[in-house]
């Protein structure tokens, strides 16, 4: 196992899961548990700990991506881990995919996508606004520690945009995702997957609209709770206060033909 070296951040987390995200080097660390002091987590090893002054246990653990992402620069709405999971798993990501995602954000999609993707396949994250993507970028890089060769991040507005090879998932997170369905479609391989993700359920009425006219079919849309749990000796109830509402996610599959009017289905 890796030991942690000076300069790398580790995630200082208490019994009861409190967490402090803290760059290692030679100065001392503070909370309401007590003081610790950073150069005595060289050379130690994940799931150590060390005791404060005041004799509370700070356990040292290596940021997760769920960690990172809530830590990491923000100047947009991200995608929550819940919805990260899920649109991870029902884009049904294979290894050597060829992703198209629109807008990069702070970065957090992009970040799953590249875990999940590995290094054979490609994602080009296509953002409209330069600041966002250098951004996302620098957020991106600090993550996997530098850019991943497998990514590109493209400025230009999705629906300009234009490519010589045909992916096999489009994700897209866009103020206005509707005027973005036609022009990924031609994107987009037979068969392929384009996920949507909206706050509001007019803008996913909006989008079946497009979908249904630029050859997707299998159109689902769905929402995801997560509520988190207290438990101990004493209690074991939901908290009393959870995320109710992120987003629906839309899945659709490409096909060559648009939906006909008159179909019996509709
Ligand atoms: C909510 S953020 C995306 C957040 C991202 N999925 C994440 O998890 O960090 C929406 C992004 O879409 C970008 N955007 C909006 N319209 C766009 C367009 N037409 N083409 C490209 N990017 C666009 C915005 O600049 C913004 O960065």
């Amino acid at each position: 196992m890796d030991r942690f070296q000076m300069g790398e951040s580790v995630m200082l987390t208490s019994q009861k899961g409190k967490k402090w995200l803290v760059r290692i080097d030679d100065t001392p660390f503070s909370c309401h548990l007590g003081a610790i002091h950073m150069k005595d987590v060289l050379g130690r090893e994940e799931g150590e700990h060390l005791e404060t002054h005041k004799g509370a246990k700070l356990f040292l653990f290596r940021p997760s991506l769920e960690d990172y992402i809530f830590t990491m620069v923000r100047k947009t709405q991200i995608i929550y881990p819940k919805d990260l999971g899920a649109i991870v798993f029902h884009g049904d990501i294979r290894h050597d995919d060829l992703i198209i995602e629109s807008g990069i954000g702070s970065g957090a999609l992009s970040m799953a996508l590249l875990r999940a993707l590995g290094e054979n396949g490609t994602l080009i994250s296509v953002e409209k606004r330069p600041e966002f993507a250098l951004q996302a970028s620098e957020n991106i890089a600090k993550f996997f520690g530098r850019a991943p060769s497998n990514h590109q991040v493209i400025v230009a507005d999705i629906q300009d945009f234009s490519l010589n090879a045909l992916a096999d998932r489009v994700f897209l997170d866009l103020p206005e995702p509707w005027h973005a369905i036609g022009p990924v479609a031609g994107l987009l391989r037979q068969g392929g997957l384009l996920l949507s993700l909206s706050p509001n359920i007019g803008q996913v009425q909006l989008v079946y609209r497009e979908l249904k006219a630029h050859g997707f079919a299998a159109m689902n849309t769905f929402e995801l709770m997560k509520r988190d749990w207290m438990v101990d000796e004493r209690r074991a109830r939901p908290k009393d206060r959870m995320i109710a509402h992120t987003g629906f996610i839309t899945v659709a599959k490409k096909t060559p033909f648009p939906m006909a009017s008159g179909d019996p289905e509709e």
